[in-house]
């Protein structure tokens, strides 16, 4: 098949363009590179042998979308493309309805114009909200999550669903991701935030290669075993997988129309101390550590039930905390400043 990746050249979509071509599928990158670089696609030309067509442009600039849609005859759509620090999307909230929103209504009618059906988008467990009760299933209604960065996943999620109701031939997908970590087993892909890291495992690695002094632990005194927070750790490769399954999906079924919801995650809660204790043993790097106040819109639990893309898309992760926890160590330690030094 041939697949259009927006935001293709980032974190979770470096992975997934990987994973397709593994796969054998031909794949064309849209991004602005706003929060990433080319470095990482020439690595994955290099460690596949393939090309990657690049475009570079932003999904709001609606003739970038028409010369990419003009140019080639897509299959599907992986939409990637979004900016995703939670933080600052409380102290930005337009630069984020503006791009997470109004970006994937301009994507979603570049399709329409172009007559492509099939689309992959990138939700998070965030959609489930605040009071939801864990383990989260796709059965629950759609919450209300405490920052406008999750709420562009609801409305994304929520314009899928009337466009689907309007339109007959759409078939979307939206896989909600939970805590994804980790890089490509062979040090050559990995997660490169820039500026200071707002993810617990960029700032651990950060932390282990010396960038950094120590790790604080946001809070202490959750009603947890450790008094940590709970989170679901799944590692990216996986999750790159889970794209190329929901892909496979949708072609092995012809008739499937409308929206359907997969939550990736491997349906376990880890806790942050836990995380820390796997890292250093993997690593054999001890991780200075102090535990602080809370983080304010944390919750203290939350892991997937995973059942449903594993009964409908044969799909489940296969990777475990102790190799999630080599593979950052690999990337980080081959790579102490991410893709900068190219
Ligand atoms: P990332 O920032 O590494 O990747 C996003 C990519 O989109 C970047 O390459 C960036 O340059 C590009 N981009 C941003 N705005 C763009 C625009 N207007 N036009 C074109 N390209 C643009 O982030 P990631 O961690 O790989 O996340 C990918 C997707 O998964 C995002 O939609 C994110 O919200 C979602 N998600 C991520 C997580 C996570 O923990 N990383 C969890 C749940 C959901
Ligand atoms: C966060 C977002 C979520 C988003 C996800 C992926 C919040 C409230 N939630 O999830 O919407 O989908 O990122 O981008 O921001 N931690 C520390 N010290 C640190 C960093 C994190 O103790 O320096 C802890 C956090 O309190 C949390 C756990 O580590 O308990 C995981 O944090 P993080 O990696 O930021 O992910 P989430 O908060 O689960």
């Amino acid at each position: 098949m041939k697949v259009l990746v927006t935001g293709g050249a980032g974190y979770i979509g470096s992975h997934t363009v990987l994973a397709l071509l593994q796969q054998d599928h031909q794949v064309v990158v849209f991004d602005n590179l706003c929060n990433a670089s080319e470095v990482p696609l020439a690595r994955i030309e290099a460690m596949t042998g393939k090309h990657i067509e690049f475009f570079r442009g932003d999904i709001r600039d609606v003739a970038a979308l028409d010369a990419v849609f003009g140019a080639h005859q897509f299959d599907a759509v992986i939409h990637f493309a979004a900016l995703k620090a939670v933080g600052e999307s409380t102290q930005k909230p337009l630069a984020y309805y503006q791009t997470n929103v109004h970006g994937s209504v301009c994507l979603l009618e570049a399709m329409q114009r172009h007559q492509v059906t099939d689309f992959i988008f990138s939700s998070s467990a965030t959609v489930y909200g605040e009071l939801a009760i864990v383990p989260y299933l796709e059965s629950m209604p759609l919450g209300s999550p405490s920052s406008p960065y999750g709420a562009t996943k609801v409305m994304v999620e929520r314009i899928m669903a009337d466009y689907a109701a309007a339109n007959p031939e759409f078939r979307g997908v939206s896989l909600r991701y939970f805590n994804p970590i980790g890089a490509h087993e062979s040090g050559n892909l990995g997660e490169d935030p820039k500026g200071i890291p707002n993810n617990l495992l960029p700032y651990l690695a950060q932390v282990a290669v010396g960038r950094r002094t120590h790790l604080s632990v946001f809070g202490g005194d959750y009603p947890t075993q450790d008094g940590t927070c709970l989170r679901d750790y799944l590692h990216v490769m996986d999750l790159a997988e889970g794209h190329t399954a929901a892909l496979n999906w949708l072609a092995d079924h012809p008739q499937q129309r409308g929206i359907e919801a997969f939550n990736l995650g491997t349906g376990q809660g880890v806790s942050v101390l836990d995380i820390i204790a796997a890292f250093e043993q993997a690593s054999g790097v001890p991780v200075p550590y102090e535990i602080a106040p809370r983080r304010a819109g944390d919750l203290a639990a939350f892991w997937a039930n995973a059942d449903k893309a594993s009964t409908m898309l044969g799909w489940q992760a296969k990777r475990n905390l102790t190799q999630m926890m080599h593979d950052t160590w690999r990337w980080q330690s081959q790579n102490p400043s991410g893709y900068s030094e190219e």
